[in-house]
């Protein structure tokens, strides 16, 4: 396989350890840096060029690693195409491959241990996707992240409206009631827009 792989300076050690070994197991192995421990980078500089490179299918599959594992994953997966998950061991791993046919493993170099984060890239590289129902919820994935937002409508004066055609069950869920947020009049159509008005409220009010 085609691997294209990165950290941040906190995932270096980590990121020499699986590059042997993914050149040990004979795979193709793009190293998109950082090189250095002690010189401090940010995470989504690396992240987006390893996320794009994957996502142009010029490498199989990617590889990122920070100190939490959370700043790559939320970089990467706003590269489209890019299904990235954060995997704290064999089982999250193996699951994100069967469920989520995950294009880009992230793992924590402060979280997890060196062997068990190698064994983890290795057995990730060969899990099937199990598609069947799963195509169907990552089918949604791809064709939200192809389209601007458009549950929610504004007009000129600041009033929102829910629409109940792009509106998934969930969002119905919590239409309903008038909601005044600062300047803004949310106006949703149906449902518990009462329970809705209290949940933002409360939200604000931290
Ligand atoms: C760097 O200190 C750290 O913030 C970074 O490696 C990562 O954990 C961010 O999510």
């Amino acid at each position: 396989m085609k691997i294209a792989i990165a950290s941040d300076h906190a995932g270096v050690a980590l990121k020499t350890e699986i590059c042997n070994m993914l050149l040990d197991l004979g795979h193709e192995v793009k190293d998109f840096g950082t090189y250095s421990a002690e010189a401090r980078v940010d995470y989504p500089d690396m992240a987006f060029l390893t996320a794009e490179s994957v996502a142009a299918h010029k490498y199989d599959r990617g590889v990122l690693i920070c100190g939490t594992g959370i700043g790559m994953m939320l970089a990467a997966n706003k590269v489209q195409g890019i299904r990235a998950a954060l995997c704290h061991d064999q089982f999250t791993a193996l699951l994100s491959r069967r469920h989520n046919d995950s294009n880009i493993i992230v793992l924590g170099a402060r979280v997890t241990g060196m062997d068990v984060a190698k064994e983890m890239v290795k057995a990730w590289l060969v899990e099937p996707f199990e598609g069947g129902r799963h195509s169907i919820r990552l089918q949604k994935i791809t064709s939200y992240e192809q389209k601007p937002n458009t549950m929610l409508n504004a007009d000129a004066k600041g009033h929102i409206t829910v629409d109940e055609n792009q509106a998934t069950s969930h969002a119905k869920v919590w239409a309903g009631g008038d909601i005044v947020l600062g300047a803004a009049t949310v106006i949703l159509a149906m449902g518990e827009g009462r329970k809705a008005a209290a949940a933002i409220n409360e939200y604000l009010a931290k």
